[in-house]
């Protein structure tokens, strides 16, 4: 079917907007009736023969993976390896019989994944995939494909497919932790709820439009940006450089927020806008003293945080932006809104072609 804009000035725009609905719709495939319990599709996969999962992807999509990565190892007590596809390919690492493989991608055809998956595939125990297009090579040629139902993604910069990955991926970490009896059923049933709450959540952040586009326009005269993030923040921080740096063209970098003071900080002088993505969870207050460091040495401050964490940490910084509160474990699929808000519409102020980056491809199906 043809997919037209909807009304919006970008495929982007319109695909940011779609996110509390197809959140809601991966919702409806991946949760029981009564939304409490997980269901995966098929035979599903039971995590208890399984001891480690290597997990491998590209660009935003390896973001998705290191995100996931504290969800499993937190939720779930599992060993997990995160590598980008180009370089895992040819480390030829050792996989153990018992670890499961997996890759995610919203085309499911970009070369590197697909090649380190035809790697692992004589040696792990299962080839999961998490995909938004389920007639893919990768989906294919997956023991379990997972599809994010997000709906076709036209804009190169992706979006709602980051978002619905991680919804799936979280969903995929509760099902872990559930067969290997790391968590509870009460902790279960709140994260479940908090999850069947985000998409109206989302549309907070939406109704917040015009306070983002204020702020892109301020980024817009800045040639430089630096995100800083801790914790399941920090990996949303790379995501937030690597959205902006595509379709803005503004050098853009992230760092977790106690890396800065090991070179970063050396950069920091009046004209350097740095971000911060910091709800007020158990690692506040550690990223509230870097955020002094940038502030003592003449860095603007943009925060993102919650209501209690703007009551404490507003003080001297240069604008500041307040998210609805949320269960900090979904912390990373709420706040990927001002990442991709900010971007868009510094593109926009910029005047780039916001769909159709320069030099840039939707699908990477060649080396
Ligand atoms: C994201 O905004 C990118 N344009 C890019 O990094 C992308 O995520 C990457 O190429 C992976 O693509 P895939 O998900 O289709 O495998």
């Amino acid at each position: 079917a043809r997919v037209d804009k909807a009304g919006h000035k970008h495929f982007m725009a319109k695909e940011i907007a779609e996110q509390p609905v197809v959140i809601g719709d991966t919702l409806s495939h991946y949760l029981t009736d009564d939304g409490r319990d997980v269901v995966l599709p098929g035979d599903g996969i039971d995590f208890t023969s399984i001891d480690r999962l290597t997990m491998v992807a590209c660009g935003t999509a390896y973001y998705a993976c290191l995100t996931a990565k504290y969800w499993f190892e937190q939720l779930a007590r599992m060993p997990v390896e995160v590598d980008i596809a180009s370089e895992f390919r040819y480390r030829e690492p050792p996989i153990s019989a018992r670890t499961a493989a997996l890759f995610v991608s919203q085309s499911g055809e970009t070369a590197d994944t697909l090649a380190a998956l035809r790697y692992c595939e004589p040696h792990a125990q299962t080839i999961l995939s998490v995909v938004n297009v389920p007639e893919s090579s990768i989906a294919r040629e997956s023991n379990l494909a997972l599809p994010i139902h997000a709906g076709a993604e036209i804009g190169v910069a992706s979006t709602k497919a980051f978002t619905c990955q991680l919804t799936v991926l979280l969903l995929l970490a509760l099902k872990a932790a559930k067969d290997r009896g790391t968590i509870t059923d009460d902790r279960l049933a709140d994260i479940l709820s908090s999850l069947r709450g985000l998409p109206a959540l989302i549309n907070n952040v939406l109704e917040q439009d015009t306070t983002f586009r204020k702020c892109a326009r301020l980024l817009a005269e800045t040639d430089n940006v630096l995100f800083l993030g801790r914790g399941l923040m920090y990996p949303l921080a790379l995501e937030g450089a690597l959205k902006l740096k595509e379709i803005s063209y503004i050098h853009a970098e992230a760092y977790a927020s106690g890396e800065l003071k090991h070179g970063p900080i050396a950069l920091i002088d009046k004209k350097m806008p740095v971000v911060v993505m910091a709800p007020r969870d158990a690692l506040f207050d550690k990223t509230v003293s870097n955020m002094q460091e940038v502030m003592a040495r003449g860095g603007k401050i943009l925060l993102v945080t919650d209501g209690p964490g703007a009551k404490e940490a507003n003080e001297g910084v240069w604008r500041s932006l307040t998210m609805p509160e949320v269960d900090p474990i979904l912390s990373p699929i709420l706040y990927a809104l001002p990442a991709q808000l900010l971007a868009y519409h510094t593109a926009v102020a910029k005047g780039t072609d916001v769909d159709q980056p320069r030099n840039l491809a939707k699908s990477v199906t060649v080396e």
